[in-house]
């Protein structure tokens, strides 16, 4: 009997409707478009405006895509995993309520969280159950509503993210398709320099804490980017070297989208030509959990079935690795 990797087999995608420009934003905050493009690369963003939505309702629209697309039964997913940083609700997995609401009445389901590294993780995580045998659909969903933890009054934080949702579906293989390879790896140094404050166990919700913001993303912006750079770098050259991978084997470059010049330094380490790295920070910013998903479901049709993807993140944690992974399927 031939190995059973774990391969992605459909994809989806949500992001809400309302787009928050660099121009908004220079009405907003003392910045400016030419500050924000240079630096990030970033245009624009979506934010889900509704209060009375959270992110379970990104994944939702995500995971909605996706079954509609692909035409799947959603009773037959065994498992719905919910990369995020952003639940719902503190207690009360938010994958749980996502899984009722698709559908997914006979999955069990549960949250995963190591920031912007999520999705990354769960890929691994997704895989792993396929490939034991296991279960055979593994639904994945990366969602964040992260202006629920933004101050639009901090420039420092409030133009890079955005809101939005993807999906991925993981199911056997056996043609040696899908996850091939993977490098995870964490620094708890990092915690210093990108996190929330207060709200956990660490430091529990109290007047004062709202009242100094204690309860929005704070970033060390200059900090976080250099191990950034480096390490997503590392683990990218690391995983194509252990694969004998060249720059031509590769066919795309999956990165988290964070910061345009952050992807495009992995890319030259790795030696790939720009029409090989896939971005659309321009258009939705740093995501979150979302920005893998978003990106497999933007360049979907592009993909080939047999294509090298190398996957790469870099989060809060600090939390990054990186992931080779053939694509399996022509849309
Ligand atoms: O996804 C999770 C991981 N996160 C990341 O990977 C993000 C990593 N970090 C970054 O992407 C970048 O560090 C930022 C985009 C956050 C900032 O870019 P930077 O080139 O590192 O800028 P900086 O923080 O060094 O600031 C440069 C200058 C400062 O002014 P002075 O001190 O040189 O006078 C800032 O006060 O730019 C100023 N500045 C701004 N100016 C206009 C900071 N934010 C803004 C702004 N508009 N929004």
């Amino acid at each position: 009997m031939s190995k059973i990797t774990a391969a992605i087999t459909a994809v989806g995608a949500y992001v809400p409707e309302y787009v928050l420009t660099n121009e908004i934003l220079e009405t907003m905050v003392e910045t400016n478009d030419e500050w924000i493009t240079t630096r990030t690369g970033i245009k624009e963003r979506r934010i889900l405006k509704d209060p009375d939505k959270g992110t379970s309702y990104l994944g939702i629209k995500a995971a909605e895509d996706l079954i509609s697309k692909s035409g799947i039964d959603p009773s037959e997913i065994d498992m719905v995993i919910m990369a995020t940083a952003t639940p719902d609700l503190p207690v009360a997995s938010t994958a749980a309520y996502v899984a009722t609401q698709i559908g997914a009445t006979n999955a069990f389901s549960y949250d995963l969280q190591a920031a912007c590294s999520s999705f990354l993780y769960g890929m691994s995580t997704a895989s792993a159950y396929v490939a034991s045998g296991k279960y055979k659909k593994v639904l994945l969903i990366g969602a964040d509503k992260m202006s629920s933890i933004i101050d639009y009054t901090d420039r420092t934080t409030c133009i890079i993210f955005g809101d939005g949702g993807g999906a991925a579906l993981f199911e056997p293989n056996e043609e040696g398709l899908g996850l091939q390879d993977e490098y995870l790896r964490s620094d708890g140094i990092g915690r210093d320099f990108l996190r929330i404050e207060a709200g956990g166990s660490l430091m529990p919700p109290t007047a004062e804490t709202v009242a100094n913001n204690r309860h929005f993303v704070y970033q060390d912006g200059k900090t976080v980017f250099k191990f950034a750079v480096s390490n997503m770098a590392d683990v990218s050259e690391r995983i194509m070297q252990r694969n004998n991978l060249s720059h031509d084997d590769v066919s795309w470059l999956v990165a988290h989208q964070a910061n345009k010049r952050i992807i495009d330094a992995t890319a030259r380490r790795m030696q790939l030509d720009d029409s090989k790295v896939l971005m659309n920070i321009q258009r939705y910013g740093n995501t979150t959990s979302a920005t893998l998903p978003l990106l497999l479901n933007d360049f979907e049709k592009q993909f080939k079935k047999g294509d090298n993807l190398i996957f790469a993140a870099f989060g809060g944690g600090f939390t990054w690795g990186s992931i080779y992974l053939k694509w399996a399927y022509n849309a």
